[in-house]
């Protein structure tokens, strides 16, 4: 046993394996689960493989991933897609709302900001004795899931999150171990604005990293400034508030952006008058009949939500 965290820090690292270590991983696999490597590697991420794979608990958690496995065909490795960017106010928050409901994911809110996620599901802190996402990290369980009409399922943020949040690394963790744990296809990460280590960790855990941008300076500015430090990220830049005619100066710029860094872009998501002041707290891609002010915005997301599904992780 004495290459086990050795091995898993191989895997963390992304470095090959040696011969002894493979061997060592693939065999213990293989007894407790009954199916060679690449499954298991499919099933759960890398990270979740090592970090099993160095406990003592190894055992018992890969006879779960085995037990998860007999209904593989039917049960797709659930993704996380985080919503994050280094400039506040681009729209990650309306966009996870709503991505999360049309994805059927459940929706984590990690900003702890009071116009966030949270208050717009309509849930107040102060009304509740309880904190949900501190608790779940202090002591290490999977949160329950708040349930409501016409949105998503929430992990509501607490204000303490700025002060009480832990390392990127404990971050990921957790979300990748409660996404195992909820059963669900999907599971969507809504961050603070700017490189805080809730918002890396959340950015570690995901299959995709949605950059919503506006088509103006500051914001491809704060774009170019999050793709040199950042383009290694499974990155999908999601035009946002777009005009009816935009400067076709930005589009270029994008344009230059998407390819230079190689990352890809999704279908624009134009500027919607109704959505600054919108009071209701139901998904706008819920609405049956949609308003028709909100038709267009309501087309626009379904159409992002399309290219999540799509999106090719490689
Ligand atoms: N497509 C859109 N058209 C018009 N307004 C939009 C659109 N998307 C978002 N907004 C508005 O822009 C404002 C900022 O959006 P939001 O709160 O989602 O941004 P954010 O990036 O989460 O901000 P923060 O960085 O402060 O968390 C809100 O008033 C929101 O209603
Ligand atoms: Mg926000």
């Amino acid at each position: 046993m004495a290459s086990w965290p050795c091995a898993a820090r191989a895997m963390q690292d992304r470095r090959p394996l040696c011969a002894d270590e493979d061997h060592r991983v693939r065999a213990t696999i293989l007894e407790y689960c009954g199916f060679p490597v690449p499954e298991l590697l499919r099933r759960c991420t890398v990270r979740l493989a090592a970090e099993y794979l160095a406990t003592d608990r190894h055992a018992e958690l890969l006879r779960l991933h085995a037990s998860a496995a007999t209904c593989r065909d039917t049960d797709p490795v659930p993704k996380i897609v985080t919503v994050a960017a280094y400039k506040g106010g681009v729209g990650k928050t309306t966009l996870a709302l709503e991505l999360a409901y049309l994805l059927d994911a459940p929706l984590v809110d990690l900003d702890w900001d009071r116009g966030g996620a949270t208050r717009r599901w309509g849930y107040r802190h102060e009304d509740r004795s309880r904190a949900p996402l501190l608790e779940a990290l202090t002591n290490q369980r999977t949160p329950k899931l708040l349930r409501g009409r016409g949105k998503a399922d929430l992990v509501p943020s607490h204000p303490e999150f700025a002060v009480a949040q832990p390392s990127d690394e404990d971050i990921a963790t957790a979300l990748e171990k409660w996404t195992g744990e909820w059963g669900r296809s999907w599971v969507v990460v809504d961050t603070h604005p700017g490189g805080v280590p809730s918002t890396f960790g959340a950015m570690n855990a995901a299959s995709l990293v949605l950059v919503p941008v506006q088509l103006a300076t500051n914001s491809l500015n704060a774009l170019e400034g999050m793709l040199e430090e950042a383009a290694d990220y499974p990155i999908m830049v999601v035009p946002n508030m777009v005009a009816s005619v935009p400067p076709a100066i930005a589009v270029r710029r994008l344009r230059e952006l998407a390819e230079h860094w190689q990352v890809q872009v999704a279908p624009p998501v134009s500027n919607s008058a109704a959505l600054p002041n919108r009071q209701q707290r139901m998904a706008v891609t819920s609405l049956d009949p949609t308003p028709a002010r909100l038709a267009r915005y309501a087309d626009e997301l379904h159409g992002v939500a399309e290219s999540v599904r799509t999106y090719d992780t490689g």
